[in-house]
């Protein structure tokens, strides 16, 4: 299959090219590819990937289409698949999708035009992984050696996911914190003090309390205090230290309200490094190159 599924059977090498494209993209680099479109399948809901993929395909010169999933024949019961399938009979040059379901491009091995992985279940974010290295590389100009801590509800999120697979394969040390029993890989577990105290980048990750099967048995308030990055532990990080979040954040939950904005805080970095790197990826895909 054509496009960006996941990172998992791309080189580090690969990795880097894509990172690198995307920065030459923010230092002003044009590609203009006439002519085409591509639409946004959106299963879930999505402000960032979804919107993000869409201005990068207008600063390519790419139309871009949204797919209106209330209003679309999904609610006749079309499968992915044939939903797919007719975009392409459309004559559309790609699809972005988001899907509730892990790795659901296995059922679209038929497909010709490039899918993009909008992010997949509690599977992978392929873009955001990309976004989340540049801003690290940006920073810190490497990886290696670097510790970063993925702080939260590590078991429902497909970012934390696919970050730690990448990242490691970068020789960045990864751990991870927050509660216990949403711990589901093996990482050296750190408390959210420790964390702060010992790591390069604080990844914090969203409670995502609409894949709870059930309720956390804690309130919000105990939450933060025994989880969340309040504003003494965000003054308790290194120096040189940053805090990303995939967004959105839970002010008060997993975040302080007045830390998303913080000095050490590249939460807004990330969503506009995240326009680059969809620009780097289409344009490499629609160029053959990855
Ligand atoms: C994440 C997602 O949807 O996977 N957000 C994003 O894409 N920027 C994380 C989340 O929803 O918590």
């Amino acid at each position: 299959m054509k496009g960006l599924l996941t990172l998992r059977t791309l080189s580090e090498d690969k990795i880097l090219e894509i990172i690198e494209t995307a920065l030459e993209f923010k230092n002003g680099r044009k590609v203009d590819f006439p002519g085409k479109k591509m639409v946004t399948l959106f299963y879930e809901n999505s402000t960032r990937t979804q919107y993000s993929f869409q201005v990068a395909m207008i600063n390519l010169g790419i139309t871009p289409l949204s797919f209106n999933l209330a209003g679309s024949s999904v609610n006749k019961g079309e499968s992915l698949y044939d939903t797919v399938k007719t975009f392409e009979s459309l004559g559309v040059d790609g699809v972005v999708i988001r899907h509730t379901q892990d790795v659901y491009y296995n059922d679209l091995e038929n497909i010709k035009i490039p899918i993009f992985n909008g992010g997949d279940g509690t599977s992978d974010h392929p873009t955001q992984t990309l976004l989340d290295l540049m801003t690290i590389y940006e920073e810190f100009g490497h990886f290696d050696g670097l510790k970063i801590c993925l702080v939260g509800d590590v078991r429902h999120s497909r970012v934390a996911h696919g970050n730690s697979e990448v990242m490691r394969r970068l020789g960045m040390e990864v751990f991870i914190s927050g509660p216990e029993e949403y711990a589901d890989f093996t990482a050296p577990y750190l408390t959210i003090d420790e964390a702060v105290e010992e790591c390069d980048v604080i990844n914090l990750l969203r409670v995502q309390f609409e894949r709870h099967q059930q309720d956390m048995g804690i309130t919000v308030e105990e939450y933060h205090k025994a989880y969340g990055l309040t504003m003494d532990r965000a003054k308790a990080m290194k120096d040189n230290a940053i805090i990303m979040h995939p967004a959105p954040f839970n002010r008060g939950v997993e975040i302080a309200s007045e830390v998303a904005e913080c000095d050490k805080a590249r939460i807004f970095k990330q969503m506009t490094n995240g326009v680059f790197i969809r620009m780097a990826v289409i344009s490499m895909v629609l160029e053959g190159k990855l």
